[in-house]
């Protein structure tokens, strides 16, 4: 496994229970995306299907029910700790039809799999050379399946992790980006960059549409608690800092994150792409 993959596994086991813990909140926020991502990877009854970078396991679960039984559901995510949670989830859920395992998406190694179906629910933005990952997912599906996946668009539509990102950067003294980095949130949201991406790996009949997914909590400070322990990138960027030096700079996100306060509470716009595309 690559050294930055490696790092990033270790980063998302530290927001593994952060994660899981919001699952409530997560599900909220991505509930109309989520049932349209399985929508457009054609997923039902009986079908197996391959979830990539499947976290703590919440979409693996609306999936084993689409799929029900006679189906079968293989969760594959790279952090330890995640892959522990979703497997804790989904035998808790009762749904032996599934199961979770610890797979690098970039080296997924599932050539001839054949499964029915593949998603990916805001991973693929996070991997390092996402091309690798789509080359193995199509390798994973049998011919004529389908491959769907939920990915942050642009900054300006996502104005909350604009923010967080660049306030964290700063403070960790790294130059702005004017170009989201590779494997960051916002590195697929550029127009036209996901869709080529789909069809270098050979994907065909390849569509891209944005979905509006507002994040909304009853105040500032709660959506910021959700970004202390689960927006692993975040974290990481301040990790190295003195505690005191990382309050400020929470502070100063706080600061900023204020403008999407509203009479009903707070609610952060975000704008996701669901692509997908068909293994020829
Ligand atoms: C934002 S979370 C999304 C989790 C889940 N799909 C969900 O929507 O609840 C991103 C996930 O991608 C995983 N991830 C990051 N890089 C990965 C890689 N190279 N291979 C597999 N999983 C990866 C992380 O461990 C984390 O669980």
């Amino acid at each position: 496994m690559a050294a930055v993959v490696q790092d990033a596994a270790k980063a998302w086991d530290r927001a593994a229970a952060g994660w899981d813990r919001n699952t409530t909140l997560i599900r909220a926020w991505l509930a109309e995306a989520n049932e349209a991502m399985l929508d457009a990877a054609r997923i039902g009854p009986g079908m197996r299907v391959l979830d990539v970078a499947a976290g703590a396991g919440d979409q693996t679960i609306d999936i084993a029910g689409r799929v029900g039984p006679t189906g079968a559901v293989l969760a594959t995510d790279v952090a330890p700790a995640m892959v522990a949670l979703a497997e804790n989830n989904l035998r808790r859920a009762g749904l032996h039809w599934t199961e979770a395992r610890i797979a690098d998406a970039e080296a997924l190694d599932m050539d001839g799999a054949g499964f029915d179906a593949a998603i990916c629910r805001l991973g693929l933005m996070l991997s390092q050379r996402p091309l690798l990952a789509l080359q193995g997912i199509l390798r994973a599906l049998a011919p004529g399946k389908r491959f769907a996946a939920l990915v942050f668009s642009h900054a300006e539509a996502n104005p909350c992790i604009a923010i967080t990102s660049r306030i964290a950067r700063t403070y960790a003294g790294l130059p702005s980006d004017h170009q989201p980095p590779p494997g960051s949130l916002l590195s697929l949201g550029e127009h036209g960059l996901v869709s080529d991406l789909l069809a270098r790996a050979g994907f065909q009949g390849v569509s891209v549409r944005s979905l509006t997914a507002p994040f909304r909590v009853p105040s500032c400070g709660e959506y910021l608690d959700f970004v202390r322990c689960a927006g692993s990138p975040i974290m990481n960027l301040l990790r190295p800092l003195s505690p005191k030096i990382q309050e400020r700079a929470w502070d100063e996100m706080a600061r900023e994150l204020d403008q999407f306060t509203t009479p009903l509470g707070w609610a952060g716009p975000n704008e996701l792409l669901l692509c997908a595309g068909e293994r020829p």
